[in-house]
């Protein structure tokens, strides 16, 4: 066995370096494509996307109101809530399937967003709507005490909270008194849509401004029903959340 020469030897340890270093680039390479289909694909199931919302029964007898059909009632929770829960169960595991496809452009995903929040909308505000309904429409409690602290009496926040319903009339939206944890403020808000929310405000009173919710009994004469919805409101509802959100 002869001895290498030095320039032999150099030699060797530049293959054998390199042999190193070609295998260790493949692996590395290997390493990053497990990674990078790793990171786009969650491999553990999500609460977020788990997409399991059940609807809210009716919290009170639709037989019962006054001025609003139970057909009416039971059309909206039927079709509108009930609807809308599914289609956020539907937005949810679409978004979870969605991420699985690494090649999916983020705008495509946007517009999936978008629905979250629409549907997410649709839902909280439905819940609080019929949870606000199916009482005398008297008001009474503190609740009734911070809307005089705020709006001067009771009858001028009434002109305000209707004027502000019937600017909705004939199209869609919501019309919330609520109380603001930011500002500590309570006020009547307008919403276009389901995601029109004044940030940091608690709902205490909402009302459905869609023409869903009022068309079959009043066709276009949405004042009507704002004047029946007001006949039925569950007001120990809205004194609750009132008390609750001022606590927070
Ligand atoms: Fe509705």
């Amino acid at each position: 066995m002869s001895i290498p020469t030095r320039r032999e030897a150099i030699k060797g340890i530049a293959l054998g370096s390199a042999g190193i270093a070609v295998s260790g680039y493949a692996g590395s390479a290997a390493n990053a494509n497990t990674r990078s289909e790793e990171n786009a694909i969650p491999i553990q199931a999500s609460r977020a996307f788990r997409g399991e919302h059940q609807p809210k029964a009716l919290p009170f007898d639709p037989t019962k109101l006054k001025g609003l059909s139970e057909k009416l009632i039971r059309s909206h929770h039927e079709n509108n809530y009930t609807g809308a829960v599914k289609a956020l169960n539907v937005v949810e595991q679409r978004l979870d399937a969605m991420m699985k496809d690494k090649d999916l452009p983020a705008y495509i995903y946007g517009d999936l967003k978008r629905e979250e929040l629409v549907r997410t909308g649709s839902v909280v505000l439905h819940e609080y709507y019929f949870a606000n309904l199916g009482g005398d429409g008297r008001a009474a409690g503190s609740v009734l005490d911070l809307i005089k602290q705020w709006f001067g009496s009771y009858e001028q926040w009434e002109a305000e909270f209707k004027r502000t319903a019937n600017a909705l009339g004939g199209g869609s939206g919501w019309t919330i008194l609520a109380y603001n944890a930011h500002t500590s403020e309570v006020h009547n808000y307008w919403a276009w849509d389901h995601m029109h929310n004044a940030p940091m405000s608690r709902p205490l009173l909402v009302l459905d401004m869609y023409e869903h919710s009022y068309h079959m009994d009043y066709g276009s004469a949405a004042a009507k029903y704002v004047d029946a919805f007001m006949q039925n409101v569950k007001w120990e509802e809205v004194n609750r959340r009132a008390e609750e959100s001022i606590k927070k």
